[in-house]
């Protein structure tokens, strides 16, 4: 077909977007700094609701997430101050109007933020977040949760909506069963638990270090929890939580991104520091069996030496202490080229596959059936343009970019911000040859081929040993 002239000026023009350029092959070596947990900030921050006094966050990792987050409970009333990695927050007037549907829909654990309106003020209203690319992700155990504490909860036009009946507007403790120790569900409904009148057992809890960080900052403001970490968490209501200052645990998830990153690159050698390795058991355990070295240097510091031949292991994701969901994307980067067939099981979400497609553009040899991949080692993966599908698949595309020949261009990079704070720059001083540039896309999504080869990485990689 031929584009006339007027055609042509018709068009709508080409839009800039970020991409990430990496070039595969270098090896790194020196040390990362790990950042505060993501999941642990955002749940901290919705916590931090409960409390009529003003609050120090510490550790707080520059991401998106953690910014909309903000946003959400400025929509309710509290003022969130940034300076440097620390947030104040205050939440001494807070109202029970309903966030904004736009914001709670990009941000899931924003719905979280019901328990703790709900516990102070006895009634709140929050969208129903809704599924996202990883699956369904309902909230029906939340919301049992917080009848079984007494409260009212109607769902009326995708709003959810819970209030606690009588004079005094308190929620009452209970014995609550969660049918799968949801991470969410576990921290609505502790946070909830910390105001209610009596004491709250949760039963199937989930173990996650998120949790027991939840738990410890809830503690840190006065509220009386035990058990975190375990299957039973016990909670006895007070009436009133106080001001604190408190520091993030460590993401053991970027942690686990690094360590995997250290094993797929040849001759690497680094170390990652603060890191609490007990929450990386079962990441470090499946890399050694791959056959990277990892070891514990210090209380808070971990190595990672790559070695090779790299070989396959079977996967299944599971709660905590099983091996993390948020995990097995970067983890199937790792696995392409590992001798042998893997088998990875993914159980916790229905639609986390959606990294292998674009694993196969780069050469891996990947196949699908339900939850269950198999993928075979090949020898080599070979850098092309690709597509993150969801935050910790757009960690796995960078992962293979490091170790594949030539240039990966990543984009789709609001998924990686999200969740991983300067990530480029922090692969950079360990030496990887990675770049964030931008790139013309026309209208209907394709990259310019003059952008997709126009590289200011354009070098050839290092030969492998
Ligand atoms: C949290 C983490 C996410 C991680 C996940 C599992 C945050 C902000 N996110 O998500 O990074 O991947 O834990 O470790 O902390 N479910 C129900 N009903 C519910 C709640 C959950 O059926 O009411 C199901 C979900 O659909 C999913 C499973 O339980 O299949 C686990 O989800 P959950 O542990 O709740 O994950 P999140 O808290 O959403």
């Amino acid at each position: 077909m031929v584009i006339t002239h007027s055609q042509y000026q018709d068009m709508p023009p080409a839009v800039q977007e970020s991409v990430l350029n990496v070039v595969g092959g270098y090896p790194l070596s020196g040390q990362v700094r790990v950042s505060g947990a993501k999941n642990s900030a955002l749940v901290l921050m919705a916590a931090s609701l409960l409390c009529p006094q003003e609050l120090c966050l510490r550790n707080v990792p520059n991401l998106a997430d953690v910014e909309r987050m903000a946003e959400i409970i400025r929509s309710l009333g509290a003022s969130v101050v940034k300076a440097d990695d620390s947030l104040l927050l205050n939440a001494s007037n807070i109202g029970q109007s309903s966030a904004p549907y736009d914001l709670v829909s990009q941000l899931r654990a924003s719905f979280f933020a019901i328990g703790p309106i709900v516990a102070r003020l006895g009634e709140a209203k929050m969208p129903l977040p809704g599924g996202c690319a990883i699956g369904a992700r309902p909230v029906d155990l939340h919301v049992r949760g917080l009848r079984a504490l007494g409260a009212d909860v109607q769902i009326d036009h995708g709003i959810v909506h819970a209030y606690v009946r009588g004079q005094q507007k308190r929620l009452t403790g209970a014995r609550i069963y969660l049918d799968c120790p949801s991470v969410g569900a576990t921290e609505t409904l502790m946070m909830a638990a910390t105001l209610a009148e009596g004491e709250t057992i949760i039963e199937n809890a989930a173990q996650e270090p998120e949790v027991v960080d939840l738990a410890n900052f809830c503690c840190s403001m006065g509220a009386k929890i035990r058990g975190a970490g375990t299957k039973t968490i016990v909670i006895s209501g007070v009436r009133e939580l106080h001001a604190t200052d408190y520091g993030i645990v460590p993401d053991r998830i970027e942690a686990g991104t690094f360590l995997v990153a250290g094993a797929i690159t040849h001759s690497s050698d680094f170390t990652l520091t603060p890191v609490v390795p007990a929450h990386l058991t079962a990441v470090m355990t499946k890399l050694r069996s791959v056959g990277a070295e990892v070891s514990i240097e210090a209380p808070n510091t971990m190595r990672v030496v790559s070695s090779r031949p790299l070989t396959a292991v079977d996967i299944e994701t599971l709660p905590f202490p099983g091996f993390p969901t948020d995990m097995q994307a970067q983890f199937m980067a790792l696995l392409t080229l590992s001798e042998g067939n893997s088998v990875i099981t993914e159980t916790v979400f229905e639609n986390r596959l959606r990294h292998v497609a674009e694993l196969n553009r780069m050469g891996a040899d990947i196949r699908v059936k339900g939850n269950i991949a198999v993928v075979r080692g090949v020898p080599f993966l070979s850098g092309a343009p690709v597509l993150a599908t969801d935050l910790r698949a757009s960690a796995a595309l960078v992962i293979a970019g490091l170790a594949a020949q030539g240039t990966t261009q990543i984009r789709g990079l609001h998924h990686l911000d999200r969740g991983y704070e300067k990530l480029e720059d922090k692969l950079r001083n360990l030496g990887a040859c990675i770049e964030r540039a931008n790139i013309d896309v026309e209208p209907d999504g394709i990259a310019s081929s003059a952008s997709l080869t126009n590289s200011p990485l354009d070098q050839p990689a290092p030969l492998k040993p």
